[in-house]
């Protein structure tokens, strides 16, 4: 590993050499500039772990040069330990530790303080260093690892669906002969494929649009079109389970929106709900104008189970496994609403939810021009 690069500012040539080879070290790069101007020309071309500046200098004193550097880094904090042959007072002392000094430590005391004091520095540094590394190697396998999963996702995609038509045509084929338990078979083997298609659909998806590959195309679009169509694709599944589908109408109101993406929001949204309302229950898309701040708020509402609090606040995080079954046991994956924020993300929004146990849950987000 590189070495820890320091610098000692100090005006007196003859301070330099003796805190220089008293802080030798084998880990450790010693800078030495004998003026604050000669030190900012230092810092410009090296990245330093730690400054030890001498308060009082001839041209920019030391509360100067340290106000200067911090300006200089912004983000990075590297520490400042001031050293001073004279006693510095209390409020001098504040100065300077509001400026970001550390610690004051006189000169006249045993040198051994502040190469203790240095020592500590060092090593946080080199452990910060090895951080630093640990995290790029760590990005770098979970990128491979990424891509990995994205092929591993894109590849059992076509043998999934092959295998989904196959089961059809089965469950199709001379249906009056199957038996009950046979039937059962069919009916479980067609729900497994779908489940693993969706997943991998959603892993894709996911992927996709965490690398910035999936491609938002926004247009004009009527909303109510995007409504019907999310509705018809939830229809058989409010009917199997006698679910009001209510669609409060929305007038003729026109959006610029991917009209794909979210009509798949949407059809997840009601899919939820539908999954976690028990039977005779009600769903509903409600749609408003808001006149105040613009755009259209859009909002699925259920009167079902309600969202466990447990889960609550990690609906939306891809990283935390939030799915349970639906009142009929219906399976899902968990991706679901991940993905959903992502999508609104990427129309520059944001999904919220609000939910009461036994009375229902609503999610909404609002679509702008
Ligand atoms: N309307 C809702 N009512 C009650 N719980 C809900 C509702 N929507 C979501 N949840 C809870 O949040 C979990 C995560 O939802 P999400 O849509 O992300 O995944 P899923 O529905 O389990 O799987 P998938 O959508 O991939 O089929 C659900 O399993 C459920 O526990
Ligand atoms: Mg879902």
């Amino acid at each position: 590993m590189d070495k820890i690069k320091l610098l000692i500012v100090d005006d007196s040539e003859l301070t330099l050499t003796k805190i220089g080879s008293y802080l030798s070290d084998p880990k450790v790069e010693i800078y030495t500039s004998n003026s604050g101007k000669e030190a900012l020309e230092d810092i410009q071309k090296n990245d330093f772990s730690l400054f030890i500046i001498d308060v009082h200098m001839k041209d920019i004193d030391g509360y100067q040069l340290a106000t200067k550097i911090k300006n200089i880094e912004k983000e990075t904090s590297t520490p400042i330990i001031f050293i001073t042959a004279q006693a510095i007072d209390k409020a001098k002392k504040f100065k300077g530790y509001d400026i970001g000094c550390i610690d004051y430590i006189s000169k006249s005391d045993d040198l051994a303080i502040l190469k203790n004091k240095v020592g500590h520095f060092v090593q946080l540094a080199i452990n910060q260093k090895k951080l630093i590394n640990l995290n790029s190697e760590l990005e770098e396998s979970n990128k491979k690892l990424n891509d990995f999963v994205a092929i591993v996702a894109h590849d059992l995609r076509n043998p999934l669906g092959a295998i989904l038509g196959y089961v059809t045509i089965l469950s199709q084929i001379r249906q009056e002969h199957w038996d009950k338990k046979e039937e059962k078979i069919l009916n479980q083997l067609n729900m497994l494929c779908e489940l693993s298609l969706t997943l991998v659909k959603d892993i894709l998806e996911i992927g996709a649009l965490g690398s910035g590959k999936l491609e938002i195309n926004k247009k004009i679009e009527n909303l109510k079109e995007i409504i019907d169509e999310s509705i018809e694709n939830v229809k058989f599944f409010a009917q199997k389970k006698s679910i009001d589908l209510v669609n409060n109408d929305p007038k003729n109101i026109s959006l610029k929106v991917d009209k794909i993406r979210i009509v798949q929001v949407i059809t997840n949204l009601l899919n939820n709900a539908i999954k976690f309302t028990p039977k005779g229950g009600k769903v509903e898309v409600i749609i408003e104008e808001d006149n105040t701040s613009g755009g259209v708020n859009v909002e699925v509402k259920d009167n079902g189970t309600g969202i466990h609090k447990e889960i609550l606040k990690s609906l939306f995080d891809k990283e935390v496994t939030t799915s349970t079954k639906g009142t009929d046991g219906e399976k899902g994956t968990g991706f679901g609403l991940p993905l959903c924020q992502d999508l609104i993300k990427a129309h520059q929004s944001e999904i919220f939810v609000e939910t009461n146990k036994d009375k229902g849950s609503r999610f909404f987000f609002k679509l702008r021009n």
